[in-house]
C-alpha cells in the first residue's frame, strides 16, 4: 500500500500536464519517464474525507492547496516595553559617561551640543528642560562637565521611566490595530473553521524562554507561551484523525537563533511525540536536493503522521553545527516560496496587486530558475498580507502619543475579495502547485471559497486516471 512518490518526476510531469510549457523544458533539457507519473486510483474504494473534502484524498501533498493565517497566533499581545526600555540601557552605556567627561573637557562646546541633544533623545518632553539647562551652564565653564557626569549617570533612571510610561500608556487599541491579525479568533477556533497552516511567530524572552509574538524588536508585542497553544493544536488533531495541519515557524526575534530553533523543537517533540516515539509529525522521506518524496492525503491519515512542520530562518540554526534537527522539521525555503518575499515592502491594496501581477507574469523565469537551483518547482503560496513598519513607535511611546492609526483590519477588508479572486485568477494556470492561501482577519474574506476552487482545479489536474 506504501506507494511514496518521487516529487521530482511528478514535477516535471505536471508541467507538461497542466501548463503545457513544453518549450522550456526542451530548453533546459530534461527528460521526460512518463510511465512512472500514472498515478493507481483503483485501490482505493473506500470514501474518506481528508480536510473536509473526500476528492483530495488521493492528492499527494504538496498537489492540495491550504487555508492559511498569517501570524495565526497573533491576539491577545502585550507590547514589550522591556525591549524598549533596554534599547535606552543600550544608548545610555554606548556613550559611557566616563568617555564623555574626558570629550567635554576637551572640546566644551561640540560636546555640549551633543549631549544635550542625546540626552533628550533619551528622555521625556517633560525633561528636557534639565538638557537646555545643562547646555547654557555646559558652555560656560569646564567644571560642568562634572556635572554632566552626573546626569549622564541618572539617564539610566529615565530608561526605568520610559518602560513605566511604555507599560501604562500603550492603549489597548493601538495594539490590536497594529498587531492583532486574528483578533477574537484563537487557534482553537481557527482550526474548527478550517485553517489548516499555522504562520506562528516568535519571540526569545531573556534566556530561559520563547514566546508567541508579532513584531521584532522595538515593535514586537508579547502573546501566548507554546505550551497552552500546542495542546490546543494536540487536542484538535486527536479529535479530528482525517485533519492534516501545517505548523510554520518563519519569522522570530531573539539574538540567540540556535536556542530559538532548539526551543521550539523541544517543544514539538514533547507534545506531538509519544513515550513510544510516535511521530504525529510526518518525517518525508529524502533530502533536500530535491529528491524528496511526499505521501497522499490518504496515506498520512493511514500512517496517523498528520503535522507538517517548517522551518524558515530557523532550519539552518538545527545544524549542521549542533545537528539537533529532527527528520520532522522541513525547510521552507527549498520547498515553498513565501509570497511574503516580494511583497514585504507593500503597505497598500494597489502595491499589493503590483507585486503579486509582476511574480506571475515573470511565472516562466522563476519556474526555469527553481529547476536550476533547487532541482525541482517550489510551490506558490498567496499570502495576501501586507507589511507594517513602526518607524515612529518608539518617539511616540516616549511622547505619550498615539503613533497614529494604521489598521490592519481596514487593510484586509480591501484585500479579502476582490483581489483575492484576482490572485487566483493570475496563478492558476502559470504555477503547478499553489501550496497555501493566508489572510489576515478570514472571517471577512472569501478565503474558504478560494481555497475549495484552487482545489478542485488541482483534482482535474492531477487525478490522471
Ligand atoms: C570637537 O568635537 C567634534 C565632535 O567630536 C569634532 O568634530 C570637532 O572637530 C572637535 N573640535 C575641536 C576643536 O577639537
Ligand atoms: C543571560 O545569560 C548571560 C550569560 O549567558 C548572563 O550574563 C545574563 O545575566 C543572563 N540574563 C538573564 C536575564 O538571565
Ligand atoms: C503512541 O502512539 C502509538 C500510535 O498511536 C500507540 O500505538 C502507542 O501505544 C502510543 N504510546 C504511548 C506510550 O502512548
Ligand atoms: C547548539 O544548540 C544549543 C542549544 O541546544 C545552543 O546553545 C548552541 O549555541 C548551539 N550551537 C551551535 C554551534 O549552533
Ligand atoms: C489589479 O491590477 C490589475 C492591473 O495590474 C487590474 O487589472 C486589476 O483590476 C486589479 N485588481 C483589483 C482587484 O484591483
Amino acid at each position: 500500500m506504501k506507494r511514496f512518490k518521487t516529487f521530482k518526476t511528478f514535477d516535471i510531469i505536471n508541467i507538461i500536464n497542466i501548463i503545457s510549457i513544453i518549450n522550456l523544458l526542451v530548453i533546459i533539457n530534461i527528460s521526460v519517464d512518463a510511465a512512472a507519473a500514472a498515478v493507481d486510483y483503483n485501490n482505493y474504494n473506500n470514501i474518506i474525507e481528508c480536510n473536509g473534502d473526500s476528492d483530495i484524498c488521493d492528492l499527494y501533498f504538496y498537489q492540495v492547496t491550504f487555508a492559511g493565517t498569517h501570524n495565526s497566533a497573533a491576539y491577545n499581545l502585550k507590547y514589550d516595553c522591556n525591549i524598549l526600555a533596554e534599547s535606552c540601557f543600550l544608548k545610555a552605556n554606548s556613550n559611557s559617561c566616563n568617555q564623555q567627561y574626558e570629550t567635554c573637557k576637551q572640546n566644551r562646546t561640540t560636546s555640549c551640543d551633543i549631549q544635550t541633544n542625546l540626552f533628550k533623545n533619551w528622555n521625556p518632553n517633560y525633561l528636557h528642560w534639565t538638557s537646555d539647562l545643562f547646555n547654557s551652564i555646559c558652555k560656560t565653564s569646564d567644571v560642568l562637565c562634572a556635572a554632566w557626569y552626573t546626569i549622564c549617570q541618572k539617564a539610566r533612571n529615565s530608561c526605568e521611566l520610559l518602560r513605566d510610561v511604555c507599560e501604562n500608556e500603550v492603549p489597548d487599541q493601538v495594539l490590536k490595530c497594529l498587531w492583532e491579525n486574528n483578533d477574537g479568533y484563537p487557534i482553537k477556533r481557527q482550526l474548527e473553521d478550517g485553517i489548516r497552516f499555522l504562520d506562528l511567530d516568535t519571540c526569545q524572552v531573556g534566556n530561559e524562554s520563547v514566546v508567541f509574538c508579532h513584531g521584532m524588536g522595538l515593535s514586537r508585542a508579547l502573546g501566548a507561551d507554546l505550551d497552552s497553544i500546542f495542546l490546543d493544536i494536540k487536542e484538535f488533531m486527536e479529535d479530528n484523525p482525517n485533519e492534516i495541519l501545517n505548523l510554520g515557524f518563519g519569522d522570530y526575534d531573539g539574538l540567540d537563533a540556535p536556542f530559538v530553533a532548539n526551543f521550539i523543537q523541544n517543544k514539538l517533540e514533547y507534545h506531538f511525540v509519544n513515550g513510544s516515539g510516535y511521530s504525529l509529525m510526518l518525517q518525508a522521506k529524502g533530502g533536500d536536493d530535491g529528491s524528496f518524496e511526499w505521501p497522499t492525503l490518504r496515506e498520512m491519515i493511514e500512517i496517523n503522521q498528520r503535522i507538517i512542520i517548517w522551518f524558515g530562518p530557523l532550519y539552518g540554526w538545527l545544524g549542521p553545527l549542533n545537528n539537533t534537527r529532527k527528520d520532522w522539521v522541513h525547510n521552507i525555503e527549498s520547498h515553498y516560496v513565501s509570497s511574503y518575499t516580494y511583497t514585504a515592502g507593500d503597505l497598500t491594496a494597489q502595491q499589493l496587486n503590483d507585486s503579486f501581477t509582476k511574480w506571475s507574469d515573470n511565472s516562466q523565469n522563476i519556474i526555469a530558475d527553481d529547476l536550476k537551483n533547487f532541482g525541482h518547482i517550489r510551490w506558490q503560496t498567496i499570502d495576501n498580507t501586507v507589511g507594517l513598519e513602526l518607524p515612529g513607535l518608539e518617539k511616540s511611546l516616549k511622547h505619550k502619543q498615539s503613533p497614529g492609526m494604521l489598521c490592519l483590519k481596514d487593510l484586509a477588508n480591501k484585500i479579502n475579495y476582490n483581489l483575492l479572486d484576482y490572485f487566483f485568477d493570475i496563478f492558476k494556470d502559470k504555477f503547478p502547485y499553489i501550496f497555501k492561501v493566508s489572510l489576515d482577519f478570514y472571517p471577512q474574506s472569501n478565503l474558504f471559497e478560494v481555497v475549495k476552487k484552487l482545489n478542485q482545479l488541482n483534482v482535474q489536474k492531477f487525478k490522471i486516471n
